[in-house]
């Protein structure tokens, strides 16, 4: 996770860091990619057929696979439940940040291959670049289809129910094990292009306001504008400050 050389902290540049995460959100997301994880590995091995013999999560929590996967599953199902009612407010912006498609959302896209290896992302507006955004949305719904047919498979033993649950579990499970790879990925920091952008979730959620200009330079810029509130009152940014000049 973004061990290379020039990752290091540039001297005098500590400071220079931004905050991209709070820290209630980067709790709920190191849940959910614990249990997620541990939900991918078991699933995968129940559905190859392999429950006869335990793998090594299995052998390590002395249970067996089916009973660990349930567990996990209990626990991601209240960790959603919890964030339901606690991070409402957390949950609305994500959404209406995630939904938001723009018209140069298409020449990111273009730009996107050769700007994971030179950190030449194309522009966008977002607080999430596009790629992010479809990423969340089928994360969301996947997730949320994992948990409420796995809770089906759970209370019903049998029947038409049942075949529909799994078949639902199965699908889910092909969706989102790509995407969640690709996400760790990404977000992990070893492709050239998104170095350092795992520290917008771990270590306090603190990154270098360079790495973060290169992969969501308006949502920095409006990092910046907040914190530099106008020197003559208190209070009003240079945003507000502006669109007051332009009324008067
Ligand atoms: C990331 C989330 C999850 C993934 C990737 C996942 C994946 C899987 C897979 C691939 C199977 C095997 C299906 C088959 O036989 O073909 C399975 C089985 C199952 N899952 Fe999940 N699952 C997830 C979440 C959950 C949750 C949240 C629950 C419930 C609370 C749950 C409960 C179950 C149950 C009860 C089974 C049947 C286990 C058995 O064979 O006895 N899963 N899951
Ligand atoms: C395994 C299940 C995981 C799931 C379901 C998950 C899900 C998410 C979601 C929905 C976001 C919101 C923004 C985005 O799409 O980037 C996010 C952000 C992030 N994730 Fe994960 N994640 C997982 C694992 C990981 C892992 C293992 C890492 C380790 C590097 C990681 C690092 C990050 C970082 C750095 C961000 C911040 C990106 C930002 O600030 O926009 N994630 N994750």
């Amino acid at each position: 996770m973004g061990t290379e050389p020039d990752d290091a902290e540039p001297e005098g540049a500590q400071t220079d860091v931004v905050e991209r995460n709070t820290r209630p959100a980067r709790w709920f997301h190191a849940g959910v990619y614990a249990t997620v994880l541990v939900l991918l590995a078991t699933g995968w091995w129940l559905g190859l057929g392999r429950e006869g013999s335990p793998s090594v999560l299995a052998r390590v929590t002395g249970t067996s696979d089916a009973e660990l996967h349930t567990l996990t599953g209990w626990a991601l199902a209240g960790l959603t439940a919890l964030a339901a009612v606690v991070g409402m407010r957390g949950w609305r912006t994500f959404w209406q940040e995630s939904v938001r498609f723009r018209h140069g959302d298409a020449a990111w896209f273009r730009r996107w291959p050769a700007a994971v290896l030179t950190g030449r992302f194309g522009r966008h507006e977002g607080r999430f670049d596009p790629g992010q955004r479809i990423a969340n949305l089928v994360l969301l719904v996947t997730l949320l289809a994992l948990v409420v047919s796995g809770i089906g498979l759970v209370l019903v033993s049998g029947g038409p129910a049942f075949v529909w649950f799994l078949l639902v579990h199965r699908w889910s499970t092909y969706v989102v094990t790509p995407v969640v790879v690709g996400h760790v990925i990404i977000a992990s920091g070893i492709l050239p292009g998104y170095r350092g952008v795992w520290r917008a979730m771990h270590l306090g959620g603190h990154l270098r306001r360079a790495d973060a200009e290169r992969v969501w330079p308006t949502w920095t810029e409006r990092t910046r504008t907040k914190e530099e509130p106008c020197p003559e009152y208190e209070g009003p940014s240079h945003e507000e400050r502006s669109s007051s000049r332009e009324r008067d």
